[in-house]
């Protein structure tokens, strides 16, 4: 059986952005809400969507999302309140705009739960049902990554409990999802890089794990084709359209996998390297991928041949297939500078907090394709860090 979910309307181009007045007009959109991240706050086209909104009449809320961190459930809390009457809970919005990266996309989904959903925030963590439906998102993203603006997730940490959960309904599928090659062009090398490789521990764990079918690897392969082919030129090049747009369309395809076949070790250790050490998912996840690669082959799994044909990687047999793949990663990695970015966290592997939340992830580590314990993924830490 092949059950596949695809629920947001995507345009893609360059310059797409300013479609959507139109959008909201055509939809009877009035009051819009603004989530933007702060950065920017004085980009240009930005600026141009938001004057011409005003021109139009259509009343708006701004948010300039700072938070210094990926979002908590208690700032969903406070923000909250600019966007619905804290008398009355009716709402002040009938859609959300959400310009930015995966966390500010993630905060508008929270947001457009909690404008018509009236209890705290962690009430409805994990995967909520009964809920009512949520204001309708406009999903922008700035980065290649996280394909938040196609996916039903939405991370959220508890930092009570120090665990990241999420708020994951079907309610969150954005209505529309532009991808505008403009504004990932002033991403930071680090974001971009760190968002690139969340994309390809997308692809990789959800084209191999257990629920994976047919119809989801051939989005997770093409996804990570465009990934692995274009991340280079779209991180060094800034000049680069064509690079940015078909690596950012990797990470939509990717994330379309993740979501409807699942994810595996690197995605969920991930979490305690991010709540506990305070590295950034994207570039936590990236940075067990390729090791992780290497254990699944390791292991007997030569599943990921069909990629390594894909980027015409010559080998006698599937497994040798696997190995040059897993080699040529390691490769693109020295290219990227990766493990200089390990460095830059001191990470002691052998930190109880840690190492209690990793013994708590066997859930997850059993969608991996080969079995995978959570000592499996503290040896890895210690090989990275
Ligand atoms: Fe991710």
């Amino acid at each position: 059986m092949i059950d596949v979910i695809i629920k947001t309307r995507t345009i893609i181009g360059k310059g797409e952005l300013q479609n959507i007045p139109d959008f909201l007009a055509d939809n009877g959109y009035k009051k819009y809400g603004f989530i933007v991240d702060q950065a920017f706050r004085s980009n240009e086209d930005v600026g141009r969507l938001i004057t011409e909104l005003r021109e139009k009449g259509l009343h708006a809320v701004t948010y300039y999302y700072d938070l210094p961190f990926e979002p908590d459930y208690e700032s969903l809390d406070n923000i909250k309140y600019l966007f619905k009457d804290r008398n009355t809970n009716w709402s002040l919005v009938d859609v959300i705009v959400a310009v930015g990266g995966g966390s500010v996309i993630d905060f508008a989904k929270g947001i457009a739960t909690l404008i018509n959903n009236h209890d705290a925030a962690t009430t409805y963590k994990g995967f909520p049902k009964n809920l009512n439906p949520s204001i309708p998102i406009v999903a922008v993203p700035t980065t290649a990554g996280t394909a938040s603006e196609v996916t039903f997730n939405a991370v959220f940490t508890d930092s009570k409990l120090g665990r990241k959960l999420g708020i994951n309904t079907h309610n969150n599928f954005p209505v529309l999802a532009i991808l505008d090659s403009n504004m990932t062009r002033n991403c930071p090398y680090a974001i971009a890089l760190s968002s690139g490789l969340d994309a390809l521990v997308h692809g990789f764990e959800s084209f191999a794990c257990k629920k994976s079918n047919y119809y989801t690897r051939l989005f997770a392969k093409q996804g990570i084709i465009n990934l692995i082919n274009n991340i280079e030129h779209a991180l060094k090049d800034v000049e680069n359209d064509q690079a940015r747009e078909k690596m950012q369309f990797g990470a939509y395809l990717a994330g379309i996998s993740l979501y409807n076949a699942g994810s595996g070790p690197a995605g969920a250790l991930s979490y305690p390297l991010g709540v506990v050490c305070k590295v950034p998912h994207g570039i936590a996840g990236g940075f067990i991928l390729p090791y992780l690669l290497e254990f699944n082959v390791k292991n007997g799994y030569y599943g990921y041949f069909e990629i390594a044909d894909e980027l015409a990687i010559q080998g006698e047999n599937e497994r040798e297939k696997c190995e040059k793949l897993v080699a040529y990663l390691f490769d693109l990695y020295d290219r990227l500078d990766v493990w200089a970015l390990a460095k830059k966290y001191d990470i002691k592997t052998n930190n109880s907090a840690l190492s209690e939340y990793i013994d708590l992830l066997q859930g997850a580590f059993d969608q991996n394709p080969v079995n995978f314990t959570p000592s499996d993924g503290k040896t890895i830490l210690n090989k990275i860090f």
